[in-house]
């Protein structure tokens, strides 16, 4: 088997997602001068060919050219990536949808799709000579980071809202990290952070960092690669900060490109809880940035529950090109989808995951979804740390 040591990155520099300036590679970056996230640019005409994966593990490390991490003496890896894409052809019969296949990222290191996120912010920060990694997090990505810090020999700090459930603090905890529980939203954490900053901390937030996404848009290369270099027509997925859609739609920019896929794109979906739906409000109204939700209710999805995303801009930009849509879902139809999937398919949802299949579900009874689309739903997250409260 080809070990991966000798692989060289094909990244190249930073841009600004709104200016498109250039953002120097060989320091910590963390968003632009206009104050929007940074995208990682690669060689793509270096002429990379699809056969290099042939013989490489399946994880997110088989796309190592197209990761940003230059010497792989930084990576610091626990497992990520390579989860199944898992047909559910009896689901699909009865919403009437020929190919409906679930994406199951629960079973990632920490159990979500965070691990890939984290995995190369983390690696990437090590790289580049961080020592102290700071997170507001809703739950999951705080886990994840505080795990990948554990291995790195980082020092973590994770604000986290009182409303996560103990689990996921808990497990920090037990990872190193120092945890501060904060009354409020994700976006308090992200203030209450910033009231605690210390000099030498290096801010993780979502998009404000620019590798959380590089990790992030594994999926998309493992979707395309599992479905035979073809893409799906419709791809749903729980919208928080957004960075799975930005970046699963990056990984397809980045594929075609290389000649690994042709022009066709998914549909992108963003699903988002009922109580916190700033994307949902401006998609529906043609915006193109998504004004905060000034007073968020509370809802078992922890992860939808972000009152501004940061990459607002880039996530609804994504939908409009896609010719996509957004839509929100109630607790009550989360906790029916889970029960739901659960006897009928035998998988356990995140109740973000939940929110993609209530939502995916709705999409086929309208007729927004046709009979012959091949459907992703992305599971996010495992039920299993949530069981106490679903
Ligand atoms: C399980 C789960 N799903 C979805 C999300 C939303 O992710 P993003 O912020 O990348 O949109 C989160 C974020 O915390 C999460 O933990």
């Amino acid at each position: 088997m080809e070990t991966l040591t000798a692989v060289k990155t094909l990244y190249t520099h930073l841009i600004c997602s709104k200016e498109r300036d250039i953002y120097q590679k060989d320091r910590l970056q963390t968003f632009s001068e206009a104050g929007k996230p940074l995208l990682a640019q690669y060689d793509l005409e270096a002429g990379l060919e699809r056969k290099i994966l042939r013989d490489r593990p399946f994880d997110m490390w088989r796309y190592r050219e197209l990761l940003p991490l230059e010497s792989d003496l930084h990576k610091i890896s626990l497992g990520e990536g390579g989860t199944p894409l898992i047909p559910l052809p009896e689901t699909g019969k009865r919403w009437r949808v020929q190919q409906l296949r679930l994406k199951d990222e629960a079973l990632n290191p920490t159990g979500s799709f965070k691990a890939r996120g984290l995995a190369m912010a983390i690696s990437k920060a090590r790289e580049l000579g961080a020592k102290v990694c700071a997170i507001p997090t809703a739950g999951n990505a705080g886990g994840a980071m505080s795990a990948y810090c554990a291995k790195a020999g980082l020092e973590a700090h994770v604000f986290m809202p009182r409303l996560t459930p103990a689990v996921f603090r808990r497990e920090c905890e037990y990872f190193g990290a120092e945890v501060t529980v904060v009354d409020g939203t994700i976006g308090d954490c992200a203030r209450k952070m910033r009231a605690n900053w210390s000099p030498g901390w290096f801010d993780i937030s979502t998009l404000k960092e620019p590798f959380r996404l590089e990790g992030k848009k594994t999926m998309g290369y493992e979707i395309a690669e599992q479905l035979d270099w073809e893409c799906p027509d419709v791809i749903v997925y729980p919208t928080g900060g957004g960075t799975g859609l930005i970046g699963i739609w990056k990984a397809f920019e980045e594929m075609e490109q290389l000649g690994w896929i042709g022009s066709p794109r998914p549909r992108m979906v963003a699903v988002q809880a009922a109580v916190c739906a700033p994307i949902v409000h401006a998609f529906n109204r043609g915006m193109d940035v998504a004004p905060p939700v000034e007073r968020p209710g509370e809802t078992i999805a922890n992860g939808l529950r972000v009152p501004a995303a940061f990459g607002d801009e880039l996530i609804l930009d994504i939908l409009y090109r896609s010719r996509g849509t957004a839509l929100t879902v109630t607790d009550a139809e989360i906790l029916d989808a889970l029960a739901e999937a659960a006897s009928r398919e035998g998988v356990m949802l995140s109740p973000e995951g939940a929110a993609v299949w209530a939502a995916t579900g709705k999409l086929a009874a309208t007729g927004w979804i046709r009979p012959d689309d091949s459907v992703v739903m992305i599971n996010t997250g495992s039920w299993y740390k949530y069981a106490e409260q679903c």
